[in-house]
């Protein structure tokens, strides 16, 4: 049985019957599920910039870090945007405690995102070990935000805008 599909129990069921339908869309298509997939790529291109580093010494892989950290925290930033929009406006979403958990992963990520871009700014060659550390860290938060969000999407069927098909 899914948490919210307990008819009996009359605090899951009231949750059930609130609206789930994204707020933040284009044309039918929600912006948030549009944008994740850049942080996703950026984080996991930013650790593979750092082991090809790691491996060769070759500075070509500091300014491709330096470049995916940055564009993964700001397009991370965009996402969170639409996201955090997504769960202040649409009651069936804030009423869900799987939300709340993505988005607390997903914060804690766009912090550590933040902080692996911050360091290569202030300091190229800091990439080992900190940046690589860092870029470790923010690919186990994406693995952990990423998987609650699809937990939301496809386990509660959450920010769906399904269209008639006539
Ligand atoms: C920072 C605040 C964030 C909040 C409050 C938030 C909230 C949400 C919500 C409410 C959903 C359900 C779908 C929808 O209504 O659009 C969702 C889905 C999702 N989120 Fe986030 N999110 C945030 C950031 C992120 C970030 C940075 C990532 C990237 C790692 C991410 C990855 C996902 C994924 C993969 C899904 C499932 C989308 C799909 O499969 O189409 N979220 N998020």
């Amino acid at each position: 049985m899914d948490e919210t599909g307990d008819k009996k129990n009359p605090v899951t069921a009231a949750v059930g019957e609130q609206d789930i339908t994204s707020a933040v869309a284009i044309a039918g298509h929600p912006l948030h599920a549009m944008s994740v997939h850049f942080p996703i790529a950026l984080v996991m291109a930013t650790l593979g910039a750092d082991i090809f580093y790691w491996w060769s010494a070759d500075p070509f892989w500091i300014r491709a870090g330096l470049w995916s950290a940055g564009f993964a925290f700001a397009s991370g930033v965009v996402a969170g945007v639409a996201g955090t929009a997504e769960l202040l406006l649409v009651s069936g979403i804030r009423a869900r405690v799987a939300s709340w958990t993505h988005a607390i992963a997903a914060m804690m990520l766009l912090s550590v995102a933040g902080a692996n871009w911050g360091l290569r700014l202030a300091d190229e060659t800091a990439v080992l070990p900190h940046g690589l550390m860092l870029s470790g860290l923010a690919a186990v938060l994406t693995g952990l935000a990423g998987w609650h969000g699809g937990k939301l999407i496809f386990h509660h069927g959450v920010g769906l805008m399904v269209s008639a098909k006539d």
